[in-house]
């Protein structure tokens, strides 16, 4: 895909990603020979050939398959840094990166391993490529309360690297009321809470997120369009919503990129964001995101630009560091008219 010069220069953050859906093929081949891991599919064209899918279970299962061969914190430095070196190359200042530890120590590797490897390249990224960042513990919502309970208390020895957790996999039944107590503990040991929901799930899940977990913004909430005075109210309140067009393409909430709900979501005022949640998988970074979506709509640069300042304002970074990203992007909106 051809990026245009704006955005592949547009400062920018993205704050829906999960770390594991970085896991590019080669990388994962090259991984698993290292561990001795036999991994199924022997190529990167059968990985590949293997990502087509109807809907997001079909995408998770593929998803939790592939991160069985991350077993050591090298692996884990690893993954993190392949996808800081992509992004760094995409102007992207700033990440907020989700993982999955309970898809990790359910295969008995152990908490300290995963966020060991994942900071260490964080640390690499603040130091040779000035991409500052924050961590995000992800409750998987198919798993109990007792389990997500269980992951908080051994995620609070490393309470000062994690800034927020929150909460994926799979949507549908599981809805965000079943972790109110969890998210509860959460605040109160000082973590923002942020919530997938209305990626398959209803709106109702959105007020759920809201209102039960109080989080801080909503990952995807496309179906929220069909409540228009829950639109109304993200509006009000400016809650930032991450959306991520490709995977919404790729797991079917969009039949085609030409329905995707954003310029509804603009026109609606909602604090939107752009990011690419599980890239390896879903055909692109974030400046590919940016891309399809000024293609499929026309989006100005005025408007690029302006979802560029909502993933500043809407991140988890310190006021030092978001003042500088956002005096950055000025200089260069400045200098691009
Ligand atoms: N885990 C990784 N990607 C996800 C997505 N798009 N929705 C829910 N859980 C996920
Ligand atoms: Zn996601």
């Amino acid at each position: 895909m051809q990026i245009s010069s704006f955005i592949s220069a547009l400062p920018k953050a993205e704050l829906h990603l999960h770390i594991e859906g970085t896991f590019e093929p080669e990388l994962m081949l090259y991984i698993a020979d290292r561990n001795g891991i036999d991994l199924q599919f022997d190529s990167v064209d059968s990985l590949r050939a293997a990502y087509n899918f109807s809907n997001l279970q079909d995408f998770l299962d593929i998803y939790y398959q592939g991160m069985n061969v991350l077993l050591t914190e090298e692996d884990f430095y690893d993954l993190t840094l392949a996808y800081i070196e992509r992004v760094g190359a995409q102007a992207v200042r700033h990440v907020e990166i989700f993982f999955d530890p309970q898809a990790h120590t359910a295969r008995g590797i152990v908490f300290k391993t995963v966020i060991d490897g994942i900071w260490r390249a964080l640390e690499t990224a603040r130091e040779k490529f000035d991409i500052s960042s924050n961590l995000i513990l992800c409750f998987l919502r198919h798993l109990d309360e007792a389990d997500a309970i269980a992951t908080l208390h051994e995620a609070l020895p490393y309470r000062d690297r994690i800034t927020a957790v929150g909460l994926d996999s799979s949507e549908s039944g599981h809805p965000p009321s079943k972790f109110e107590r969890v998210f509860a503990l959460a605040r109160e040991a000082g973590f923002y809470c942020v919530a997938h929901a209305g990626e398959e799930g209803p709106p109702d899940y959105v007020v759920e997120a809201l209102d039960l977990l109080k989080v801080s913004r909503i990952d995807h909430g496309n179906r929220a369009l069909e409540d228009h005075a829950l639109t109304r109210r993200l509006a009000k309140e400016k809650i930032p919503m991450t959306v991520c067009p490709l995977s919404n393409h790729k797991l079917c909430v969009v039949k085609d990129l030409d329905d995707h709900p954003l310029p509804t979501m603009l026109e609606a005022g909602l604090m939107v964001t752009l990011n690419s949640d599980d890239p390896a998988f879903f055909g692109g970074y974030i400046n590919e995101n940016f891309q399809v979506m000024k293609d499929h709509f026309d989006l100005s640069n005025e408007v690029l630009g302006s979802i560029a300042r909502n993933s500043f304002l809407a991140s988890f970074m310190s006021g030092e560091r978001r003042s500088l990203l956002l005096d950055e992007l000025d200089a260069y909106m400045a200098g691009s008219t």
